[in-house]
């Protein structure tokens, strides 16, 4: 099946740059918020997102236009029926997944393929609430999602050869190299990155060092682009320790115990960049 028409639900950081990527690259977005209120704002973020790239030269005015003009933002699945492929990124709660994938099945185009932007959780349970768990299949992509090259495909227990074949042609389409995984819990990415993050939650907790030493030794000796105190900043500690604790149930293995200063980091509403305050500060602009 050529897919040309798809659907996004869930208009937060990652539903939105998917969406946005999607548009730019030529397919007909059409991206699912649950109210207007929250379609505008997400509509917002995507045009600030691609005046960030024309203003830095790597999108020109008349290609944002063009993907702009490709792109919708609707307040149900039913009003984006007949999509040949869709893709949720809304909040990583199992049933409420499962429920959108039920929907999206009653207003896909016949044949259409299935999508979950989850970070962990398991795709295989996801893909059991549709009918034909061969066309659900995991698509994790990266935030900020314009930039990040990688999108991990993630193979459920009854994905089929060929759902698999066409998101990883999809991934080359919208500009990013694909990579499988089967589905055990994280996947490849959070397996390795969420322990390494929080090993240097565990560093500061033990005073081994401070935060701007744990960052600079990571950053600067590992030459990753940020340190894993101010990533796990930016992706959200309530996201982290959420991983975390995944891993901890799904492999029973001391070695993915949540650190005890992410717990009380996410209870005293300290969850990064979102919340103003993680293990920095970022004052509102
Ligand atoms: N949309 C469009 N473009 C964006 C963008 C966005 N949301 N955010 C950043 N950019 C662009 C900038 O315009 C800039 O473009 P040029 O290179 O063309 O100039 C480029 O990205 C770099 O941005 P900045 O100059 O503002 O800042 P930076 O150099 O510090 O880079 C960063 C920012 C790209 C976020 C970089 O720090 C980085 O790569 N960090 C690591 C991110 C990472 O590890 N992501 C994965 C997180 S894990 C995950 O997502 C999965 C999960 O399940 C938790």
């Amino acid at each position: 099946m050529t897919i040309r028409r798809v659907c996004v639900v869930g208009g937060g950081t990652m539903g939105s740059g998917i969406a946005h990527v999607f548009a730019q690259r030529g397919l007909e977005a059409v991206l699912v918020e649950s109210s207007s209120a929250l379609a505008d704002k997400a509509l917002a973020s995507i045009v600030r997102n691609m005046d960030r790239q024309a203003a830095k030269g790597t999108l020109s005015a008349a290609d944002k236009e063009a993907a702009l003009k490709r792109l919708s933002v609707v307040t149900s699945i039913e009003k984006a029926a007949g999509f040949s492929f869709a893709v949720e990124a809304v909040p990583e709660n199992l049933e409420l997944k499962k429920k959108i994938f039920c929907e999206l099945e009653i207003h896909a185009a016949a044949g259409a393929i299935l999508a979950t932007n989850t970070s962990s959780l398991s795709v295989t349970e996801i893909a059991s609430a549709v009918k034909d768990p061969s066309r659900a299949v995991g698509m994790h992509f990266m935030n900020p999602v314009p930039v990040m090259a990688l999108v991990e495909i993630i193979r459920g227990l009854q994905t089929s050869d060929e759902t698999h074949r066409t998101v990883c042609e999809l991934a080359v389409r919208l500009g990013k190299t694909p990579a499988s995984a089967r589905d055990f819990p994280g996947f490849v990415s959070n397996r390795v990155l969420m322990p390494m993050l929080n090993e240097a939650i565990e560093c500061l907790r033990e005073g081994v060092s401070s935060r701007e030493d744990i960052d600079t030794i990571m950053r600067l000796g590992m030459a990753h682009p940020m340190g894993p105190l101010q990533l796990a900043d930016y992706i959200g500690l309530d996201v982290c320790l959420a991983i975390m604790e995944v891993l901890h149930q799904g492999f029973g293995d001391s070695k993915y115990r949540p650190s005890p200063l992410l717990r009380q980091m996410v209870r005293a509403g300290r969850l990064g960049v979102k919340s103003g305050r993680g293990f920095y500060d970022y004052p509102k602009k």
